[in-house]
């Protein structure tokens, strides 16, 4: 069952050209796939990995231009070190063997989150995929590693707090006090640039949004359907993308 409470949607039905600009997904359900199937949560993860490499072609198919995926949050540490250890081997696994898709089907990666902190194989190879793909246009992707949508705001406030604090210093009281801008503000967080979250899916089941893009899904549809994300289709996101273009968005007006 998911949200559209119906018979699958077909991709005929849909109309491309109102795809949502962002579409952030919450990767979750791997371990409960794994366990339904006998397996450890690597073996999970691994097959997240897969079903991740699976729907880059759908991404771009669907006309959708950025999506956020949350692979791994600031509390996922907290987890078993030989679980944590496997999902940066996967990750690093990942970017090495899927660079050669991501150059094919001119996918620009990105990523958000404090990657100082993670291992340092992950960060210069992460870096290396970022540096070979940033002229791509088809579909960004956003791979929010190390990623915490408090710790990201708490960031981007203090960066204001060190700016103002310099300019009062410099006697630019005036420019020190002014109030702080949607616009100013945003430039510091890590998904500058970015459209806002149109869609936000959350397979697993679970209707929660777990410190994810917290000030990014302000106005976000969320959509959230029971499939394990290592058996999450083309079909899926189309049912989510019918449920989608069916919403009646306000923003706040009537
Ligand atoms: C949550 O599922 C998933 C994660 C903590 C990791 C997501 C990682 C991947 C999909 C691996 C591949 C990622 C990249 C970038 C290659 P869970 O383990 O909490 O599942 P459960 O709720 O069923 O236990």
């Amino acid at each position: 069952m998911d949200q559209s409470g119906r018979v699958p949607a077909r991709l005929a039905d849909l109309d491309l050209a109102r795809s949502p600009k962002h579409v952030a997904i919450i990767l979750d359900g791997n371990g409960r796939w794994a366990k339904a199937r006998g397996l450890s949560r690597s073996d999970g993860h691994k097959a997240g990995g897969e079903a991740l490499t699976r729907m880059l072609d759908v991404f771009i198919k669907l006309n959708i231009p950025v999506v956020s995926l949350y692979a791994f949050s600031t509390e996922n540490w907290k987890r078993p070190k030989t679980e944590v250890n496997g999902l940066w081997r996967l990750m690093n696994q990942f970017f090495e063997s899927r660079l050669e898709k991501c150059m094919e089907l001119g996918v620009r990666v990105m990523a958000s989150g404090d990657i100082r902190q993670i291992p340092a194989k992950n960060r210069e190879r992460i870096q290396r995929v970022i540096d070979l793909t940033r002229k791509h246009k088809r579909l960004t992707a956003n791979f929010c590693v190390n990623y915490g949508a408090q710790a990201e705001i708490l960031r981007a406030a203090d960066s204001i707090v060190q700016e103002r604090l310099q300019l009062a210093e410099q006697g630019e009281t005036r420019k020190a006090r002014k109030p702080i801008g949607k616009a100013e503000f945003e430039k510091r967080l890590y998904t500058a640039g970015l459209p806002d979250v149109d869609l936000l899916v959350r397979p697993g089941g679970e209707s929660r949004v777990s410190n994810f893009l917290l000030w990014q899904i302000a106005y976000a549809e969320i959509y959230v359907t029971d499939a394990l994300w290592p058996d999450f289709t083309e079909q899926n996101l189309v049912d989510a993308l019918w449920w989608f273009q069916n919403r009646n968005r306000r923003f706040g007006g009537l």
